[in-house]
């Protein structure tokens, strides 16, 4: 195998996007695009990478020399779930372009319940000139991060910048400045100081569905935004969207945004569309971007080949 291996490129991604990243990219290597028609059937021994979102699902046994896998998102359930595996290491996508992205879009939907957009958009659509009370601040508001990732590390630090009390949830016990953390055992006592709950965790068998009716009953009801609010922009199979639809009815949540879903697209039937205090996003919260994402890919392919080990290497057992 010559010194740097060729690079399989299986992405279903905007295909324009995939084009542009690749010029340029994996500079001394050669690029097998799978999207080309030209390389349906090419012999892909020899190719040490794969970097995949989606992928063909005959790819990887079409690889013998297959060392990594890289996953095209920081979520590796397309891969877990969907394909028999390999015995090499899966590589998830961790940079800051998607951090910034998630963080903004966190931050974003915290401010506008806090600030309650969604009723001042009604009244301007009626010109109607009149301040809504009452008026809470950041500070009055406890946001609840659970998943104390890369990505709910940092979205914990900029909610804190805006002013707003922050409690967070994970696996293993983390300690972070200026934020009381839970671990697994502390759920209900987070869920119980949480006005706005949101969901960062990877979609693992363990979180599947674990934003249901009985989580919702325990967040905390009457506190600065009169009852709780709920944010995913983990993974949809960890949400139980008819839960969702009926705490909004019944009022356990007072509003909700999501970028998620149990199938996507969302069903354009879903009762979710018609709610008045419902944000959807359509999976758009930190999207990949190539270029960056071919970077942190070839940036682990130069360490794995001058001897230094890899990074971001998924735990196959626990799922993220
Ligand atoms: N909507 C979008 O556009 C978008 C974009 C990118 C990523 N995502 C989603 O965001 C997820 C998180 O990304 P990340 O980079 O922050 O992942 P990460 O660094 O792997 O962090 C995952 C966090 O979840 C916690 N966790 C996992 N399973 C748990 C469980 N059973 N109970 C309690 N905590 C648990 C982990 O706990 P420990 O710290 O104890 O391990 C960790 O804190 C991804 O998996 C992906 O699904 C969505």
């Amino acid at each position: 195998m010559p010194d740097k291996s060729p690079v399989v490129i299986d992405l279903k991604f905007d295909r324009e996007s995939v084009v542009a990243g690749l010029k340029n990219a994996f500079p001394g290597r050669e690029i097998i695009d799978m999207a080309l028609p030209e390389n349906a059937g090419r012999d892909l021994s020899g190719s040490a990478y794969a970097v995949v979102w989606k992928p063909d699902p005959a790819l990887f046994s079409r690889m013998p020399d297959l060392k990594v896998i890289f996953s095209g998102g920081a979520g590796v359930d397309h891969i877990l779930t969907a394909y028999e595996l390999p015995d090499v290491p899966i590589v998830r996508f961790v940079d800051r372009s998607l951090t910034d992205r998630m963080s903004e879009w966190v931050v974003l939907q915290c401010l506008m319940h806090l600030r309650r957009s969604l009723a001042y958009a009604r009244q301007q659509k009626n010109h109607e000139w009149r301040e809504l009370d009452p008026q809470p601040e950041a500070c009055d508001v406890t946001v609840g991060v659970m998943g104390l990732g890369v990505l709910g590390q940092d979205a914990v630090r900029k909610l804190r910048v805006m002013g707003f009390e922050v409690v967070g949830w994970s696996r293993s016990m983390k300690s972070i400045e200026g934020v009381e953390t839970f671990d697994e055992a502390g759920l209900d006592a987070f869920l119980a100081r949480t006005d706005i709950l949101v969901g960062l965790l990877p979609l693992t068998e363990e979180t599947r569905g674990i934003y249901n009716t009985s989580l919702f009953a325990k967040l905390r009801q009457g506190g600065a935004l009169e009852k709780p609010v709920f944010l995913n922009a983990g993974r949809g199979g960890s949400q139980v969207e008819a839960d969702i639809v009926s705490a909004l009815a019944s009022g356990i949540l007072g509003a909700v945004s999501l970028d998620v879903f149990e199938k996507e697209p969302l069903a354009s039937e879903s009762p979710l569309w018609a709610f008045e205090n419902v944000i959807i996003t359509p999976h758009a919260a930190a999207s990949s971007d190539v270029r960056a994402l071919f970077r942190h890919a070839e940036r682990q392919m130069t360490r794995l080949e001058g001897g230094e080990a890899l990074q971001h290497v998924v735990d196959r057992v626990a799922g993220y």
